[in-house]
């Protein structure tokens, strides 16, 4: 009887038995000798680890394992490429699922969700200017139950339990301190961007209450975040009957926060506001991928080419 591990507690050589949630599936063929083998991405609270079942049976059947449900797998953690793998010699849907708990295998923001709401309400509460407070009131309230479990994107920052508030909160904070540095910026401005600038990933992106991404809605396809948060704010504005100039000034910053065409912005920040906003996303987003990569590298070493990250490996000092 093998002794469930963490994942992030994998060492090379050791035997796995537990069960794990599957992050992503797929049959695939090898490319040596044509061969069927099942490409596993498991994961836990403590991290993701892909896994291989090679020279599957003609008779397997793939539909019995689901996207974001748990599975039980046994195995042998190798290194491939320095990077760590869980060879399968076993995957199956029998195990007694009374003692399972689910949160063991979400990873959730580090804050509670309730808090961080009432943080955000706190904050948007205080707005002086009452065009943009009444607009994000309005937003916070249609979008509370959402935003407790929402995560920021489906695999890459904040893809947790409640990321998209934590990726908000973070940016508060950061956006607060270089308000500190420039007077020329307009903060109560910045916050209403930073605060709805993905708040339409609520509806670009359907989400388990678990915060588990499975797909991206049609509209959320065909508009993106940027264009339904550009609506929202339309729609929320003449509602609350918010100046055209406020109303404008909070679509720029949704539209334009990509900075780049190839990643939906159609065009360039023309506002400090907006300018910041951008860089302020990128940073909080750029750390929180770093931070998550080198959880799970040690000291000395590269991580894996990173996609998020333009396909960089990040090196992890030794002191
Ligand atoms: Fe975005
Ligand atoms: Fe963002």
């Amino acid at each position: 009887m093998l002794e469930y591990v963490n994942i992030k507690d994998f060492k090379v050589g050791q035997r796995i038995k537990g069960v794990y949630l599957i992050k992503s599936i797929a049959v695939k063929i090898t490319n040596s000798n044509n061969k069927k083998y099942l490409d596993i991405t498991l994961s836990d609270k403590t991290g993701d680890i892909n896994a291989k079942l090679w020279d599957l049976k003609e008779d397997f059947n793939n539909n019995e394992f689901v996207e974001n449900t748990l599975v039980c797998v046994k195995g042998c953690v190798l290194s491939w490429q320095s990077i760590m793998q869980l060879k399968l010699e076993s995957i199956s849907n029998d195990f007694d699922r009374e003692n399972i708990n689910i949160s063991d295998y979400v990873k959730c923001a580090p804050i509670d969700s309730n808090e961080m709401f009432n943080e955000l309400h706190k904050i948007v509460s205080s707005f002086k200017n009452d065009d943009i407070r009444n607009i994000l009131l309005e937003i916070l309230s249609i979008k509370k139950e959402k935003l407790l479990y929402y995560p920021a994107a489906k695999s890459n920052h904040h893809s947790i339990k409640g990321g998209l508030l934590y990726h908000i909160l973070s940016m508060i904070k950061l956006g607060e301190k270089i308000c500190e540095l420039y007077s020329i910026v307009n903060k109560e401005l910045l916050f209403a961007g930073i605060i709805l600038h993905d708040i339409e990933k609520t509806e670009e992106m359907n989400s388990s209450e678990l915060g588990i991404v499975s797909t991206y809605t049609v509209e959320g396809q065909l508009l993106s975040h940027l264009i339904q948060g550009i609506t929202l704010v339309d729609r929320v504005s003449s509602k609350v009957g918010a100046s055209s100039e406020i109303r404008m000034l909070l679509q720029h910053m949704i539209l334009s926060h990509h900075y780049e065409p190839e990643y939906g912005s159609p065009i360039k920040p023309m506002i400090i506001e907006a300018e910041l906003l951008h860089y302020i996303d990128v940073i909080d987003a750029r750390m929180y991928d770093m931070k998550k990569i080198l959880d799970g590298v040690d000291e000395g070493n590269f991580s894996e080419r990173i996609f998020s990250l333009n396909n960089r490996k990040v090196y992890k000092p030794k002191f």
